[in-house]
């Protein structure tokens, strides 16, 4: 039941002593980046130990922004061979680069989580996902076919040929963003069918946005198989840095691979375990952009004793939250400052601005109200029209969803107190 029985299983001693040889060789490797090499101070200070892996800085969105885009890099240009991009930012794009090791190494992960849950060469894996710079597309596609199941690189979007490529080719196992299930059991239904009886699915794969034990739950009861948690980010290369294992009791972080520390997002300390906090990351295993105390944002905490799966890899819980105010919509990370960025350069726009996040027929959609001048309102139906579809499309550049657009006349967004509140959720329990 492991890819790689050795490293699933080995004594948390060897584990621990595995991470302090790997994280003195990836501390060596940072001060070949101009970022690092000036983080770190001069090479004669001490290579860290385990324990003193808090003495070393913390990295964030913005230092890797700041120092786009070959600020981290630690190899030659020529020995890299692809860069992935994070969506949700504006300005500077996050971007990772990777080597043919980090690719390998990245595509191990992915096969070995997909194996934990059961997944085998003679699966057909349809990868229901956004490709191109969205890690989860290339990131499950190299790892399913590095664990030798037929992979379909099926793509977002279009649910009728996602249908009929599940049941032209058997697919048994397919990885999808929880709340597109729910879009795609509806679109099952209009076609007289029910995934439970005309499909061979085996096992769902979800992730790439927070979701609820019930959500999972739901989703388990409508496709009748079960759904395990995948988590990753593309600073952590993507889909592969933590996953549920057969028990689903909390997601194994592979630890040869990344060293997890959760702290407190306002102190920076270590909070005591089974506490939640903000997950910090340090890769142990990426040559060409190694990071080192990664602040995700992502909320969780360590999930205390052992899992029945005999794996000694610590677990973290599902992702309950951010510390910023990054939200997900339809796999798409958004922080509402782009939407405010898009909304600022158009002149009718006046000061106020609300992103409704809800469920309608089964997808999520994203309603932006935006306040108009008064003025506005003066002109035509038509012109209103155009404002509206042209304030749409620049958002979904931005975002890559496109979003509801409603005009409002000023004074008829909510006031808040204080800090004001730019988005509403309600999809409901995440
Ligand atoms: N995954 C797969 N398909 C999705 C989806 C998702 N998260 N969200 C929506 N879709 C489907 C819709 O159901 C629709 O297809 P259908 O009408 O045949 O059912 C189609 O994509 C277009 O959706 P729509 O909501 O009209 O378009 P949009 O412009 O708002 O969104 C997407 C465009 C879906 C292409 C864009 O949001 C996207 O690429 N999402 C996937 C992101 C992703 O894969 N992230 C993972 C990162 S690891
Ligand atoms: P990206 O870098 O675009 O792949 O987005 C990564 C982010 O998606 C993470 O930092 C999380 O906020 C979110 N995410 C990924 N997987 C999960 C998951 N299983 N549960 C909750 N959030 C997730
Ligand atoms: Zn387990």
């Amino acid at each position: 039941m492991y890819w790689e029985p050795k490293l699933e299983s080995m004594s948390r001693a060897d584990l621990e002593a595995l991470q302090a040889r790997r994280l003195l060789a990836t501390v060596a490797q940072c001060r070949q980046s101009p970022f690092y090499a000036a983080a770190l101070g001069g090479p004669g200070r001490a290579a860290p130990t385990l324990a003193e892996l808090a003495r070393l800085p913390f990295t964030t969105k913005e230092d890797l922004r700041g120092h786009f885009p070959y600020g981290f890099l630690t190899v030659p240009q020529r020995d890299l061979v692809r860069l992935h991009c994070s969506s949700g930012t504006t300005g500077n794009p996050t971007v990772v680069f990777h080597n043919a090791h980090d690719l390998a190494s990245w595509a191990n992960l992915v096969a070995r989580s997909l194996y934990g849950v059961g997944a085998r060469d003679t699966d057909v894996f349809q990868n229901i996902c956004g490709y191109g710079l969205f890690t989860g597309g290339l990131g499950f596609q190299y790892g399913a076919e590095r664990l030798g199941a037929l992979t379909i690189p099926a793509g977002a979007g279009n649910s009728h040929r996602q249908i009929k490529l599940m049941q032209d080719f058997g697919t048994s196992v397919v990885h999808a963003i929880p709340s597109y299930l729910g879009r795609l059991h509806e679109v099952f239904g209009e076609l007289g069918l029910d995934p439970r009886r005309d499909t061979r699915l085996r096992l769902l794969v979800i992730g790439a946005e927070p979701h609820s034990e019930e959500t999972r739950r739901r989703i388990e009861a409508l496709f009748g198989v079960k759904a395990f948690n995948s988590y990753g980010l593309s600073e952590m290369n993507g889909p592969g840095v933590a996953f549920e294992c057969e028990y689903q009791t909390g997601l194994h972080l592979w630890e040869d691979c990344f060293i997890p520390e959760i702290v407190d997002p306002d102190t920076l300390e270590p909070v005591p375990v089974g506490e939640r906090g903000e997950l910090v990351l340090t890769t142990l295993d990426r040559q060409a952009m190694p990071i080192l105390r990664y602040r995700t944002r992502d909320l969780t905490r360590f999930i205390p004793g052992d899992c029945p799966c005999g794996r000694t890899h610590r677990r973290i819980d599902r992702i309950v939250g951010r510390s910023d105010d990054m939200f997900i919509i339809k796999g798409c990370n958004v922080f509402p400052i782009q939407v405010e960025k898009v909304l600022m350069r158009v002149p009718e726009v006046g000061q106020d601005y609300l992103i409704v996040l809800h469920s309608a027929a089964g997808a999520d959609e994203m309603t932006i109200e935006v306040e108009l001048r008064p003025e506005c309102f003066e002109g035509d139906f038509g012109a209103l029209e155009q404002l509206r579809r042209r304030i749409a499309a620049q958002i979904r550049d931005e975002v890559m969803v496109t979003p509801q657009v409603k005009l409002v006349e000023p004074g008829k967004l909510p006031r808040s107190e204080g800090k004001a509140v730019r988005v509403r959720d309600e999809r409901g329990a995440r």
